[in-house]
């Protein structure tokens, strides 16, 4: 039997998400919205883009719970996007009402699924939907890693002129401006990206990957990023519904790896199955242990205005 997806907000990461999980045939999926018609219009859409793509995956819009019952995984998207000149914690009120009453109505009728968090601001969010589901920590975790680590590999392979697949590393901390990419263990077909590319042009680039959202935001005007954050969701639906076992930056609830306890913070998990099978503890200099505990003190901030 095919497996269930609900991707909770039909907007431009929920629907391109949807579009993602139907072309690779992972799943059925629910779109849901508290918007009437756009979910069902997308959804039917989508669905009659089967026969012309080849994929049998059942895709329907609504804005009944009900029709969500029983899912696998959930993804949740809704809430708002950021304006030019909005941090991402500027939405921190409005969307952390909106992931509280969706994520309660969501697990009324899926207790058993794995819930992947995608609404901003990411870390706090995806705390507010651990503790709101009263899941376990393996079941609920934060895209933003897989994102972030792809802009920046984005770079270095542009930078270098090299295929985006010899280009490895990945973004530790929140999502955020504090977040740590980490040359250290980069590498490019294994180099070590040190030896390949001067330190300021190198620094150039963790610069602009630390401000990617908001590049895209400033040249979108009304909206964010959402072909590169679907693409990162479904890298991960995959590895869930696969049991890949596959190693991937996300953000996930720490208690006590990396010094850090009681909160949602960028890290590599290896993915499977269960959702998150283990965090995985690299070892850092004292350099990139202040980086992330800063970047774990800002999620902390956010964490604590709200409440959970
Ligand atoms: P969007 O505005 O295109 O879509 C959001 C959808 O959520 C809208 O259709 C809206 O009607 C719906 N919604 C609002 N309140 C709702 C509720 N109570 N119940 C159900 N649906 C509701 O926004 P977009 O671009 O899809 O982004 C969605 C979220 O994802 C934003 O918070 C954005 O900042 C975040 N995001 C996070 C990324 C990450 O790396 N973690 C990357 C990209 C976006
Ligand atoms: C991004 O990084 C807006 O968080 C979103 O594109």
């Amino acid at each position: 039997m095919r497996k269930k997806v609900t991707v909770v907000g039909a907007g431009n990461v929920g629907a391109t998400t949807a579009h993602r999980l139907a072309d690779k045939q992972l799943a059925d999926v629910v779109l849901i919205d508290i918007l009437e018609g756009i979910p069902q219009g997308k959804g039917l859409d989508l669905l009659e883009a089967g026969p012309i793509e080849g994929y049998d995956c059942r895709v329907r819009g609504t804005n009944d719970y009900a029709d969500t019952a029983n899912s696998d995984l959930v993804v949740m998207t809704a809430g708002f996007p950021r304006k030019p000149g909005m941090s991402r914690d500027d939405l921190l009120k409005a969307n952390f009402d909106v992931v509280k009453g969706t994520i309660e109505k969501v697990v009324k009728h899926s207790p058993d699924c794995i819930l992947i968090v995608v609404t901003n601001p990411l870390d706090a969010m995806a705390q507010t939907a651990l503790k709101v589901s009263g899941f376990s920590r393996n079941r609920v975790i934060g895209m933003a890693g897989i994102l972030d680590t792809a802009r920046y590999r984005t770079f270095i392979a542009e930078a270098l002129n090299v295929s985006v697949q010899n280009v490895q590393g990945f973004v530790l901390g929140g999502h955020g401006d504090t977040m740590v990419p980490v040359p250290r263990y980069t590498t490019v077909a294994g180099i070590p990206v040190a030896e390949l590319m001067p330190k300021d042009k190198l620094d150039a680039i963790i610069e602009r990957t630390r401000k990617g959202g908001g590049e895209i935001v400033a040249l979108l005007k009304a909206g964010s990023a959402y072909y590169a954050p679907s693409a990162a969701v479904v890298e991960m639906v995959d590895a869930i519904f696969n049991d890949r076992k596959k190693v991937l930056p996300c953000a996930a609830y720490l208690e006590g790896e990396y010094g850090i306890k009681g909160l949602f913070v960028g890290v590599p998990v290896k993915l499977g199955a269960k959702g998150i099978e283990q965090i995985i503890e690299i070892k850092l200099t004292a350099e990139e242990k202040a980086a992330l505990d800063k970047s774990a003190a800002s999620v902390k901030e956010l964490v604590q205005i709200v409440g959970v």
